[in-house]
């Protein structure tokens, strides 16, 4: 079954609200699904899966120490082709997610989208991110076709 991996760090939740909204598109298109806050990830979970989505808060211009550690760990997992999506909850700055983004295009991860949602997401904000999640099921089924964003 074709598999999502979603990792997130969170100081006061909105990420993982993001991360959860995420899952939620992912699964009603029905692809199998990891959610973990990254004090709970193992780096070689993500080697079987067809995306992975890592997500950050932005705090002081920056992602999280334990995303950024787990990202560092990564450099010698085979992420080469996997579909990728860099996000998270910021106030002011996306350095957080372009710095996510950066480091998993190292990897050759395919990333198709950075997805910042502003302080705590509401009710369109998390329709938003069950839409992104649908669109990185897509991408997975049907790796050649054009997938509505
Ligand atoms: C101590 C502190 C530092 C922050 N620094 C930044 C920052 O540098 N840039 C930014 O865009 N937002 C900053 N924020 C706002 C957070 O990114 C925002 O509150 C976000 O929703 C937190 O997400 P979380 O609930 O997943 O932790 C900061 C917030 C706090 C409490």
């Amino acid at each position: 079954m074709p598999k999502l991996v979603i990792i997130y760090g969170t100081g006061s939740h909105n990420t993982e609200r993001i991360a959860k909204a995420i899952e939620e598109g992912a699964k009603a298109e029905g692809i199998e699904t990891i959610l973990k806050n990254v004090s709970f990830a193992e780096k070689n979970q993500l080697i079987d899966a067809d995306a992975i989505a890592i997500g950050s808060p932005n705090y002081r211009d920056a992602m999280m120490p334990s995303v950024q550690k787990f990202l560092n760990e990564l450099a010698d997992v085979d992420l080469a082709g996997k579909i990728g999506l860099a996000f998270g909850s910021y106030g002011w700055g996306l350095e957080a997610i372009q710095a996510i983004s950066k480091q998993l295009t190292s990897y050759g991860v395919d990333m198709i989208k950075d997805l910042g949602i502003k302080r705590m997401p509401g009710d369109e904000e998390l329709e938003i991110c069950r839409r992104v999640g649908s669109l990185l099921a897509c991408k997975i089924n049907n790796k050649e076709v054009k997938c509505a964003a």
